[in-house]
């Protein structure tokens, strides 16, 4: 192990089934830390339910999923509050909080994953993360308020500001223009190579041209590799 970084992520044999439908068939995937990959399929391919699985929000039928350090297939064992406060997810749908204006929404989340962060530091670091993506005139508007390519970066903003040691992005740029979504793009890899590893699902095949990552691509619930992938793990 001397030398060796350890998977952030690591998926052997993996299966998941959703109501009658066996989405995930033994998928074995491993992504170090700084690793970007995408992970693209047709729709209905099974890529939430990916992201799903390696969030703890679904569960294994067979197979073993590890993640940062947690050991998803144990379930009863699996300290889920822990898992979540550092694997982020941005959802397809953003799953904004609609009480909460923008600003709150990433307060909310960043106290949530550190407890012990000074109320003003959150402050400051979801103000600058709403900056970022562009959004620094909108802190104080309500979900129902924006549109869904604001709320999108909202969801974006939010994950980014927690710093999680896992980010999992679904379709991060579906609702977005071309300068928006380039932007959100070196966004994620630049959280890549400060040493997170990066999954993204997405549909766009230009957003995996112009990414530097791994590319996986879904199948009929397995995982084929693209003859581009270019792995160095
Ligand atoms: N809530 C659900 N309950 C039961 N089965 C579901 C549910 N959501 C998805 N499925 C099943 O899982 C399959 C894969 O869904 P999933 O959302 O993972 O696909 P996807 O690749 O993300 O598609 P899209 O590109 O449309 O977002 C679906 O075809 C469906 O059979
Ligand atoms: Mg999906």
């Amino acid at each position: 192990m001397v030398g060796e970084l350890a998977p952030a992520i690591d998926l052997w044999s993996a299966s998941c089934v959703r109501g009658r439908v066996n989405v995930l068939r033994e998928i074995s995937l491993k992504i170090l830390p700084g690793e970007l990959v995408f992970i693209t399929g047709v729709s209905g391919a099974g890529k939430s339910t990916l992201l799903g699985l390696i969030h703890g929000d679904l569960e294994l039928a067979s197979g073993e999923a590890y993640v940062g350090g947690h050991v998803l297939h144990e379930r009863r064992q699996l300290d889920l509050p822990r898992l979540r406060r550092e694997v982020g997810i941005v959802y397809q749908d953003y799953r904004l909080l609609p009480r909460l204006t923008a600003l709150e929404n990433v307060v909310f989340a960043v106290r949530a994953c550190e407890l012990r962060l000074d109320p003003l530091e959150a402050l400051r670091r979801a103000r600058a993360h709403l900056d970022t993506v562009g959004l620094a005139g909108r802190c104080s508007h309500y979900p129902s308020e924006l549109s869904g390519g604001e709320q999108q970066r909202v969801a974006i903003a939010r994950t980014l500001a927690t710093r999680p040691r896992v980010l999992l992005a679904d379709e991060p740029t579906g609702n977005l223009d071309q300068a928006n979504s380039s932007h959100v793009t070196d966004l994620l890899a630049q959280i890549a190579r400060a040493g997170t590893a990066v999954l993204i699902a997405t549909h766009d095949p230009k957003l995996v041209l112009d990414g530097a990552g791994q590319h996986v691509q879904l199948e009929k619930g397995t995982l084929e590799r693209p003859a581009v992938a270019a792995r160095t793990g």
